[in-house]
């Protein structure tokens, strides 16, 4: 049963089902009046004008007209269900977080989306894929908001606007709806290098999943956990699925955006109206953290690199089960609002530079998606802990608060003992030193290489998975009108390896360039190299 029709003690409210009504006896205004005819206008006689004073039509017509909401800025077609984490306990060792210990079973709620189209568009483009997870725990919402793919195109979150304007459709045409498949987007990731690692992965097999049931997750950041000895360890988060990791072929991805625009979305909700639960193990890979945050010389704040799982191993500790649709795609799926700050205690940020700017993003977005700061009282929002804040009033609140003294301390409503600076189980932050000399706005030097780990997913690919990257490269670009955005685009395919590079032109009918010096990145570290062809998830 989805949460819209259950009070927070889990039962129907009376306005809950005066909203189900459509299955009563007779239908009502907003306000419970009764009806006796909803088809007709109030009119002066058959065949006269309307009258102002039909209140009935004017609610109906009224409350129609303001049924939309803006869609999401990014990631608006969006798929989700409701499920069930069970912890393994084996994590316990590095949080404290109550709901990875042993035994504990959390519900959740999952929604998967593309990143680039409109709430319309097709479910099979190449793109990459949301995997958002909220987990409502009893110390409050835990959400990791991770993807499909385990880097991201830019490494300051400063630059986040810049890469979805590039990304989006033309702002003259707004052509093309979803696909990569245009100017600015090359023109961006050809013009920021730091891009060619998810683009890589966009243009693999990786951006056509044949199914959300069949792709992993990833929470794309080094996060920090801490556990109850107060120790902390870097970690990554992966998300594995049990069907196994499948994609579609560019054909049937194509078949499939004409003949069945929400493939996707269909395949999950037929799946668990099945009774065919889809499930993924949830697992970390962990590093020591030191402070200088690196794990065998890979910068561990950079988010566009991965850490292979060959040198760092994914330890699952927990079970992901989706069992339920949601009852309303508007109220659930639509309303859920994911946000990386939402935190439990065990379980902390690091300084990664794009994480940190998506710590302001999501709520402010939500603020005008949502319309006011109450959002996170709507049913699907709502954490199942018990809240005791001092946040008031706004827009579309519905909380009726008591007492008089929403400040502290204070010497009127008495009640809630709070002692400051005591643990009572509530989110420390991890005391970690922030080393600053100066004000900057720049990025560290392990940030520049730009080619290695592209280069080493290209080597790790088998045959048939490199000709779909060539067609790819070759088609995407293809649709582009400037010349030197393919040239430009050739250059860093050249970079990442030269056959590549002379299949890819061949195809566009170009010259192919020879690797420069400029755009050529620094020896991989011995441990990368030790790794040869071999790359997880393959
Ligand atoms: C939405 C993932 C980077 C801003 C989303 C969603 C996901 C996601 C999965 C959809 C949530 C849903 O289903 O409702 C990621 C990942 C990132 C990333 C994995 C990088 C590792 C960023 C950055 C920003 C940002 C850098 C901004 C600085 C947003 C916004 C939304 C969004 C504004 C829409 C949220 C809403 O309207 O509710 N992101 N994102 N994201 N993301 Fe990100």
């Amino acid at each position: 049963q989805g949460p819209e029709t259950v009070s927070p003690t889990g039962q129907p409210t009376g306005a809950e089902q005066a909203r189900m009504a459509q299955s009563g006896a007779y239908l009502t205004t907003a306000q419970g009046a009764r009806l006796y005819d909803t088809d007709h206008s109030l009119k002066a006689g058959p065949r006269g004008p309307v009258l102002l004073q039909d209140h009935h039509l004017r609610e109906k017509i009224t409350h129609f007209d303001h049924e939309r909401i803006p869609e999401r800025v990014v990631h608006a077609r969006g798929a989700a269900a409701h499920g069930v984490f069970q912890a393994y306990g084996n994590a316990s060792e590095v949080t404290k977080a109550a709901f990875l210990a042993e035994g504990a079973e959390t519900p959740v709620f999952v929604r998967f989306s593309t990143v680039l189209g409109s709430r319309g568009s097709a479910d099979t483009v190449r793109d990459t894929r949301g995997f958002a997870t909220k987990f409502y725990t009893e110390e409050g919402v835990f959400d990791l908001v991770g993807n499909n793919i385990p880097v991201f195109f830019i490494q300051d979150a400063i630059k986040f606007p810049d890469i979805v304007h590039a990304a989006k459709p033309h702002p003259d045409r707004e052509i093309p709806q979803a696909q990569s498949a245009h100017d600015t987007f090359w023109d961006f990731v050809t013009l920021h290098t730091e891009a060619t690692h998810h683009t890589l992965w966009n243009m693999s097999d990786r951006g056509i999943p044949r199914s959300y049931r069949t792709m992993e997750g990833f929470g794309v950041h080094t996060f920090r956990l801490v556990n109850a000895e107060g120790v902390s360890t870097l970690v990554k988060f992966h998300w594995k699925p049990k069907l196994g990791v499948h994609s579609l072929v560019w054909e049937e991805a194509q078949i499939a955006a004409g003949v069945d625009p929400d493939f996707h979305r269909r395949d999950l909700a037929d799946a668990i109206e099945a009774g065919a639960f889809p499930q993924w193990e949830l697992g970390i890979q962990t590093f020591p953290d030191t402070p200088e945050q690196t794990f065998e010389g890979i910068d561990l704040l950079d988010p566009t690199k991965i850490v292979p799982e060959e040198i760092a191993p994914v330890q699952p500790i927990g079970l992901l089960t989706l069992n339920a649709n949601p009852s309303n795609y508007f109220a659930e799926t639509e309303q859920v609002a994911f946000h990386v700050g939402h935190l439990v205690p065990g379980i902390d940020v690091t300084n990664d530079p794009l994480l940190q700017g998506r710590l302001f993003s999501y709520v402010d977005t939500q603020l005008t998606r949502l319309g006011g700061p109450n959002f996170g009282q709507l049913p699907i929002n709502r954490t199942h802990a018990p809240v005791n804040d001092m946040l008031r009033d706004g827009m579309h609140q519905t909380a009726v608060h008591r007492g008089v003294a929403p400040y502290r301390p204070n010497s009127l409503d008495g009640g809630c003992p709070f002692v400051a600076g005591a643990d009572t189980g509530a989110f420390i932050e991890v005391p970690a030193p922030v080393a600053a000399s100066r004000k900057v706005r720049e990025a560290p030097a392990s940030f520049d290489d730009h080619f290695s780990q592209p280069r080493q997913f290209w080597l790790s690919m088998t045959p048939p998975e490199r000709e779909h990257i060539i067609a790819a490269y070759t088609f995407e670009l293809g649709k582009c009108y400037e010349q030197s955005i393919k040239e430009r685009a050739l250059q860093v395919l050249a970079n990442i390896d030269s056959h590549l590079c002379e299949q890819v032109a061949a195809g566009l009918g170009l010259p192919a360039p020879a690797a420069t010096g400029r755009l050529a990145d620094p020896e991989p570290s011995p441990a990368l190299s030790q790794l040869g062809q071999i790359w997880p998830g393959d």
